[in-house]
């Protein structure tokens, strides 16, 4: 039996690195050399690899309870991290479900958006608004709401028609002219990850809420990205001080554990789903819904946010970030930079801009070979660095990219 490896190009890209283990935010090659993650994997881990609290917590949960299905029952860990998300994101989500990662989380929330206007006897409002540059995940609903992508051009005959807007004006434009049809818009707040790290403002964002409130429509904010300090804050929708109908996490909030998410939605939401009416019932859920050693694992990570001086590092990367990021700005193979909070790019120029860029395997190549693990968005490339990264490292990190410009303008 072969593996077939996510994103990846068998055909082109070279064999998988077998990882042996991690600390901190090093992995371990097979052959004992060390790779310092300056992407997180993938923008899961937090506070580091195998973070001996974590891992203690989900043992000891997998020795009482691994698993129990969640329709009609609960336990202690979900119960435990729903009172701990409840300190930490606005009063107004008091409500939460749980999926499996953050393709499933925005799956949830599109149609959580959807039936709560059937439920209310408006099934004409069903139309969706969705970001240009947007990425959402995988699933058929996430890729539909993601813009038009490479990841995406083979699947346009599965994915359901959204209306794209290029701005957050564009979102006006539209919610204004077609409120009576349109069920919620999404977005990723402040940051478009997958996109190409690209920033947006919070006027923005508070602009896109008040026209949502104005006008009847829901706002589902995706966190899965921006979400626990990624961006600076403990949540992105703080820097606009907006409150969405619905927030999406996964990612962080295992600290890069395990695979978990969570919905959140208002009571308003929730509401127009409890009725004697069963069709009114959300049905949806997934076998691992709700996982004990998940949950274990989410209380664990939550709990190193107060034990730890985890904004303390947050603001530590910002600084760095930004005293090596600046000065990169007038290279000649230098596009445009961006950063905001852990979150740093270098957008380099390149006649075949975009996720294909043959600058993505070159650059890759040559990190790997520095002993750093960034993978560049096509022509991006972008650090987003577990929190426990030590200063000298990170600076580490930015030298190679600083050195590595040199290739890209070669
Ligand atoms: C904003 C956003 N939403 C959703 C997803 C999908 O998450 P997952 O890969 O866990 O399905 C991602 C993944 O990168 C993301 O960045």
């Amino acid at each position: 039996m072969k593996i077939w490896h996510p994103y990846t190009q068998e055909a082109a890209d070279p064999a998988p690195i077998r990882i042996r283990e991690g600390r901190g935010a090093h992995l371990v090659t097979e052959d004992g050399k060390p790779l310092l993650d300056a992407i997180s994997s993938w923008w899961v881990n937090l506070h580091g690899h195998a973070h001996p609290a974590i891992a203690a917590a989900i043992a000891e949960q997998a020795r009482k309870l691994e698993h129990v299905i969640f329709a009609g029952f609960t336990h202690e860990p979900a119960e435990q991290l729903a009172a701990m998300l409840a300190e930490i994101v606005p009063a107004r989500l008091d409500h939460l479900f749980f999926s499996d990662n953050g393709s499933t989380a925005v799956e949830v929330a599109l149609k959580m958006a959807v039936q709560h206007w059937t439920n209310q006897g408006r099934p004409h409002k069903k139309m969706l608004v969705a970001m240009a540059n947007a990425y959402h995940g995988d699933t058929v609903g996430a890729m539909s709401v993601s813009d038009d992508s490479p990841f995406t051009a083979a699947f346009d005959s599965l994915r359901v028609p959204v209306l794209r807007a290029r701005d957050a004006a564009e979102v006006v434009t539209i919610v204004s002219e077609r409120s009576a049809e349109i069920a919620a818009v999404i977005v990723e707040p402040m940051v478009q990850g997958a996109g190409g790290m690209l920033i947006h403002s919070p006027e923005s964002l508070k602009r896109i809420r008040e026209c949502c409130s104005s006008l009847d429509v829901l706002l589902i904010a995706d966190e899965v990205f921006t979400g626990f300090g990624r961006t600076g804050k403990m949540f992105a929708c703080e820097h606009a001080g907006v409150i969405p109908d619905l927030m999406c996490l996964s990612k962080g909030l295992t600290g890069g554990f395990l695979p978990l998410a969570v919905t959140l939605c208002t009571t308003s939401i929730h509401e127009t789903f409890c009725s004697r009416d069963r069709s009114h019932t959300f049905f949806h859920g997934h076998s691992y819904s709700g996982n004990p050693l998940g949950c274990a694992a989410a209380v664990a990570n939550l709990k190193i946010f107060e034990s730890e001086p985890v904004f303390e590092r947050i603001r530590t990367i910002e600084q760095i970030h930004r005293e090596r990021i600046a000065p990169l700005r007038d290279h000649a193979a230098v596009k445009e930079v961006r950063m905001l909070g852990t979150i740093a790019a270098v957008e380099l120029k390149a006649s075949d801009a975009g996720y294909l860029s043959e600058l993505k395997p070159r650059l890759y190549e040559f990190f790997l070979n520095r002993g750093v693990l960034l993978r560049p968005l096509g022509n991006v490339i972008y650090v987003v660095p577990p929190y426990v990264i030590t200063p000298d490292e990170l600076h580490y990190v930015h030298d190679v990219i600083r050195d590595s410009l040199e290739l890209a303008a070669g």
